[in-house]
């Protein structure tokens, strides 16, 4: 059996992670399951929660909380990273400060994602100097931090030999959407896909080696990637907000008639409709930290005084997609998972070195990309573009220039000019004080 340790353990996302595990112990045998975080108080919260879960399937697992990173990482055989660097206050600034502006506001894509790079790039870093220090020496890290192109990049530049798998659920989630559709259990689908992370295209979704995607679609067309009735399996994808977010595909899908874009792509390619529907008040981050953080703080607190837990956590995709994932790596399972990658010829038109998003078969060495083969001009182009802007947040970072920040952000698709750029980086900077890198 693992020593697992979850580095952000005070995310609202672990005890959502934990049931997906809890269900799994046959496949994925745990001895001891390890809370970290820097916030022990937000940390000490949700850990009564997290250890409910636990108990309600297991008496015999060691459940840890800890602050002290040898404690939470000594032996341990896997790290499971979502850390969150500023929390949702800093969150509240990526999309607020753009909005000002009049550009999207959104916590991976945009200025908002640049700003969450630069704030998180080093601190991955320490996380896995960390891990290598005191974990066991085969010990892997499924890394869900986020903006988890750019730090897949910055890990690539400054550990590139570190045993740390950068993944994302939102393909697995778009997937999740097109089984509903179809009517097929997700694993049966098999999907091909290129891009980077947040920026990319399904080309192909085989079931039974058919391929469904010209069906999809045509389902599309009319209701997005929704159901008809947009009931949704996966309750971390069914609020207000994500309904939209799925329904906007459809605009995109006149611009790319044969493939399937990701919803991320709305926003860095119809940004005027994004933003005159952004109230700059009120984002996301208002929205999670009064709805999902609220309700599961309060849940915490009833659960204490009852001692009866409310169902007020996420389950579903985000957490039964790091188990898969593990599960391959711990046991050589070879299962193909779309993850982010160094892209060594995956994509043929796209630099050897990239860290691009791709099928990919998940050995116990890490995974193995798909060739997928050229991609289209005008594919290339946009992910080019995008990479270089991603590329030069990561030199911003390491090397603490301001030009290459500015050159980053003038880059980004969302940016409709220099001086739009300059403005955003320079209040970002203010804002960021604390957290980045001296530019
Ligand atoms: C998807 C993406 C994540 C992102 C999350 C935000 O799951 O893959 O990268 O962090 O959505 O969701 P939220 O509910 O916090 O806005
Ligand atoms: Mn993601």
């Amino acid at each position: 059996p693992f020593i697992l340790s979850i580095a952000g353990g005070g995310s609202t996302y672990t005890p959502g992670i934990v049931k997906s595990l809890m269900v799994r112990l046959e496949d994925f045998p745990l001895a001891e399951i390890r809370l970290y975080d820097i916030d022990e108080a937000r940390q000490s919260t949700i850990a009564p929660v997290v250890e409910k879960v636990i108990r309600d399937h297991s008496q015999s697992i060691k459940f840890t909380v800890t602050s002290d990173p040898e404690a939470a990482f000594s032996g341990a055989h896997f790290v499971f990273a979502q850390m969150r660097v500023g929390q949702y206050k800093m969150r509240e600034q990526d999309e607020k400060i753009p909005l000002r502006h009049g550009v999207v506001g959104q916590e991976t894509c945009g200025p908002g994602g640049l700003a969450y790079g630069l704030r998180t790039i080093l601190p991955m870093v320490e996380l896995i100097d960390l891990v290598e220090r005191y974990a066991d020496k085969r010990a892997w890290i499924v890394n869900y931090s986020n903006p988890a192109a750019i730090v897949a990049e910055g890990v690539r530049r400054l550990r590139p030999d570190a045993r740390v798998l950068n993944i994302c659920d939102m393909p697995v989630a778009a997937m999740r959407n097109m089984g509903a559709i179809l009517g097929v259990d997700r694993h049966k689908l098999e999907v091909d896909y290129f891009g980077l992370n947040h920026f990319g295209w399904f080309t192909r979704v085989l079931v039974d080696g058919e391929d469904r995607l010209p069906q999809l679609r045509e389902h599309i067309a009319r209701f997005g990637l929704l159901t008809e009735d947009a009931a949704q399996t996966d309750p971390q994808h069914s609020d207000p907000s994500w309904v939209k977010t799925w329904r906007n595909i459809k605009p995109l899908m006149d611009h790319f008639p044969e493939y399937l874009p990701n919803p991320y792509l709305q926003y860095y390619l119809m940004p005027n409709e994004i933003v005159a529907h952004q109230d700059p008040n009120y984002t996301r981050a208002n929205e999670v930290m009064n709805d999902r953080e609220k309700k599961l703080f309060a849940a915490a607190q009833e659960y204490q005084r009852t001692g009866i837990l409310p169902d007020a956590f996420h389950v579903g995709v985000h957490g039964a997609f790091i188990v898969d994932v593990a599960c391959s790596l711990a046991f050589d399972l070879r299962q193909r998972h779309l993850v982010i990658v160094e892209n060594k010829g995956a994509i043929a038109n796209l630099p050897y070195d990239a860290m691009v998003e791709v099928p990919a078969y998940i050995t116990a060495n890490g995974p193995e990309p798909v060739r997928m083969g050229a991609v289209p001009l005008f594919h290339q182009t946009l992910l080019m573009q995008q990479l270089a802007s991603e590329q030069l947040l990561v030199e911003a970072t390491i090397e603490g220039s301001y030009e290459k920040a500015l050159q980053a952000f003038t880059l980004n698709r969302t940016v409709p000019t220099m001086q739009h750029a300059k403005a955003i980086l320079d209040e970002m900077i203010a804002a960021n004080r604390e957290y980045w890198p001296a530019l």
